[in-house]
């Protein structure tokens, strides 16, 4: 245990290149209409070329190809010391610096590798990915960034809703993978069939005054009709469960999968990616720290207090009062009421859900691909407490969890926080259970 107590520290994800800084009003992309959808995406989709166009001119060649636009996204890789350099120290802020440059001409190289087989090499860049749920708030936007992936030729759109539309529209990109749309229950087998990679963020969102359990009756229901068929068409695929409650929308995957036999708990993650984004955001603008650098593991589930940030474990290296820990987890944990509020009761978070949600299926697709240094936090079945299920750091690999890195050596702020979660926890877990095996739900997971 003694061993892998610094795993944190050495298993950091820091390394990558966050490109939330989009451009706003004031840039005029967007400009007044950037509450409308293709002002949003344009304002998404600016943060991802942003790190390829402000690297050198260099660096600018090796971006010169759509295959590479979702380089951008930080936390694909670890910051192990063999991996990348070092680049938390160097002087400049800028992404044009020459650290961030080589940073970027590397990760340029490295996808266009990816993206482009040698000659006579039967490469992979070629996964079947299906979107459950591709014509709502958070599934368009992530579909276009998906539609940008090198790894990525078969994108398969699936909903009850304008699919049909959303996927006209995006089939005009000339971006290489090919977008196909399926509507309604009846096309959601060929929509999952065979896919390697199933993302669900179908299901209504919150309004102002709703918990994420509040959404429970009705997205229980769908995710566990959506992962059936996954489990009959797709039971190989990795499944990204966007879909809230995640704390128990992960668990009923996993009871749908038990009851058709081909449950891997390897292969099924709840999507906390969007707690980790918001941390390394609020961490860097709090600490005045070039958002490049931080990274923030985030543990426990996906909900109000079972979303722990673990500043402790911030890279780099960086103090925090006691006001600022508490101010901070605070913020962190209401971060999604935060945005559910400010839209007034026209959805929750989409645009940086989207972007997490890419970004994490991009992680999901480079283990399956063979990387050997991605890592991410996600909501999974592990031991890392006494529950079942747990968001924790995973390395992801070929067959999806690779490894779990234990939850040690954290402050004692964070280890009451982490005490205190698991009742809420633990509920939530057994309420997703109940709910596919027709258990009546007991007191405490009411
Ligand atoms: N994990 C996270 O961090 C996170 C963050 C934000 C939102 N969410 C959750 O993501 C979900 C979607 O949010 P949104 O803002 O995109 O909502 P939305 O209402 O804009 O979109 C949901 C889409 O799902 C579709 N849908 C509903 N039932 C379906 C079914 N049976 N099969 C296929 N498609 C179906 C709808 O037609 C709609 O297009 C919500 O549950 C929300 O709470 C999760």
């Amino acid at each position: 245990m003694a061993v892998m107590a610094a795993a944190f520290q050495v298993a950091g994800v820091g390394s990558g290149i966050v490109t939330g800084t989009a451009i706003g009003r004031e840039s005029g992309i967007g400009g007044t209409s950037c509450s409308r959808s293709l002002g949003d995406s344009l304002m998404l989709t600016a943060g991802v070329y942003r790190p390829c166009r402000s690297a050198k001119a260099a660096v600018m060649k090796q971006c010169d190809c759509h295959p590479v636009l979702l380089n951008g996204f930080d936390g694909l890789r670890s910051s192990g010391p063999s991996s990348l350099p070092r680049f938390g120290n160097e002087s400049s802020s800028s992404f044009a610096s020459i650290a961030g440059a080589q940073i970027n001409s590397r990760r340029c190289r490295s996808a266009a590798a990816t993206a482009l087989p040698r000659p006579g090499e039967a490469r992979a860049s070629t996964y079947k990915v299906s979107v459950l749920g591709a014509a709502g708030g958070i599934g368009q936007p992530l579909s276009l960034l998906l539609k940008m992936s090198p790894l990525i030729s078969d994108l398969r759109l699936h909903d009850i809703a304008n699919v049909k539309g959303v996927t006209a529209d995006l089939s005009h990109c000339n971006t290489p993978a090919q977008v196909s749309g399926f509507m309604g229950p009846e096309e959601l087998a060929e929509a999952v069939r065979d896919a390697d990679l199933v993302v669900i963020p179908a299901g209504v969102p919150r309004k102002p005054g709703m918990t994420r359990d509040d959404l429970f009756n009705v997205n229980a229901g769908i995710v566990q009709s959506l992962v059936e068929a996954v489990a009959k068409h797709a039971p190989k695929a990795l499944i990204n469960v966007i879909c809230n409650p995640v704390n128990s929308t992960v668990p009923i995957a996993a009871e749908v999968l038990k009851k058709q036999g081909v449950y891997d708990p390897a292969r099924l993650f709840g999507v906390t990616t969007l707690d980790v984004v918001r941390s390394n955001t609020f961490v860097a603008e709090a600490k005045g720290l070039r958002l490049i650098d931080v990274d923030v593991p985030v543990v426990g589930g996906h909900a109000g207090g079972t979303i722990l940030p673990l500043l402790s474990k911030t890279k780099p290296r960086v103090e925090f009062t006691a006001e600022e820990i508490e101010s901070l987890t605070k913020r962190i944990q209401e971060a999604g009421t935060e945005v559910v509020q400010a839209k007034a009761g026209t959805g929750s978070a989409t645009l940086s859900m989207a972007y997490a949600a890419a970004r994490f299926a991009e992680s999901c697709l480079r283990g399956l691909d063979g990387d050997t240094d991605v890592y991410e936090c996600s909501y999974v079945q592990c031991d890392v407490t006494e529950l079942p299920f747990f968001a924790t750091r995973v390395k992801l690999g070929r067959k999806g969890v690779e490894a779990v890195v234990p939850i040690e050596g954290i402050s004692e702020y964070e280890q009451r926080a982490l005490e205190a979660m698991k009742p809420e926890l633990k509920a939530s877990i057994e309420k997703g259970a109940a709910f596919v095996n027709k258990e009546p739900v007991t007191a405490s997971a009411s």
